[in-house]
């Protein structure tokens, strides 16, 4: 099974994945391709360690999100994907590009969704004093951070916490979840079927 994986910085859920293909916990499938939009991506770096190809499109090269989106549609096309996973890419999607890979896309969020979509998420679990925060694994559908929730984790937020303890609690959450959510979709035991994500056999 081939996997794309598609970042914008450090790369620690990708290097989870990555980890776990190698690990054969999640089975029979590889990370076929990185593709960033910033060059600078510490994420390139662990993809060309770990032998797979590395692939920064340039956003200033192309004259719109739709011409770059489609430069993208393909480049992931030629790896022949079974599944295209965001992990921290921070750029909004081009609904062409959803609806080529929906069903078969999914991004890992760093809140309890429906809670707190968009950025600075800790920062803003954090300001509202809130006990219990986490990460959701979702399908992703043409609404921003809207596809159906597959997969979250909770951890709570003590009274003395940073923003870094918060970030780090819930970062190793995702570096857990995420390879378990690729590996049901790769064993196929997992899809979106009519705007929901389905676990054999069961609506989530
Ligand atoms: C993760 O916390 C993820 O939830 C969010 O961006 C972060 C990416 O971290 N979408 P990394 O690049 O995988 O280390």
């Amino acid at each position: 099974k081939n996997i794309v994986v598609l970042i914008s910085g450090n790369g620690s859920n990708l290097q989870a994945i990555i980890d776990a293909c190698q690990a054969n916990t999640i089975k029979n499938a590889n990370v076929v391709a990185v593709l960033s939009n910033k060059a600078d991506a510490y994420g390139l770096e662990r993809a060309k360690n770990a032998g797979v190809q590395a692939i920064n499109l340039m956003v200033a090269d192309y004259e719109n999100r739709d011409a770059y989106d489609k430069a993208m549609i393909e480049q992931i096309d030629l790896f022949k994907p079974d599944l295209v996973i965001l992990a921290g890419y921070m750029r909004i999607l081009s609904d062409e590009f959803v609806r080529h890979f929906q069903g078969k896309l999914i991004n890992i969020h760093p809140s309890l969704l429906p809670k707190y979509q968009g950025l600075h998420t800790h920062q803003r679990a954090l300001d509202a004093g809130d006990e219990e925060h986490g990460t959701s694994v979702h399908f992703v559908t043409e609404e921003l951070d809207g596809g159906p929730v597959i997969l979250q984790a909770k951890v709570p937020i003590f009274a003395e916490d940073t923003i870094e303890d918060i970030t780090a609690r819930v970062q190793l959450q995702e570096h857990r979840i995420y390879p378990l959510v690729t590996n049901w979709f790769l064993q196929q035991r997992l899809s979106m079927e009519n705007d929901q994500a389905v676990l054999d056999g069961h609506v989530l």
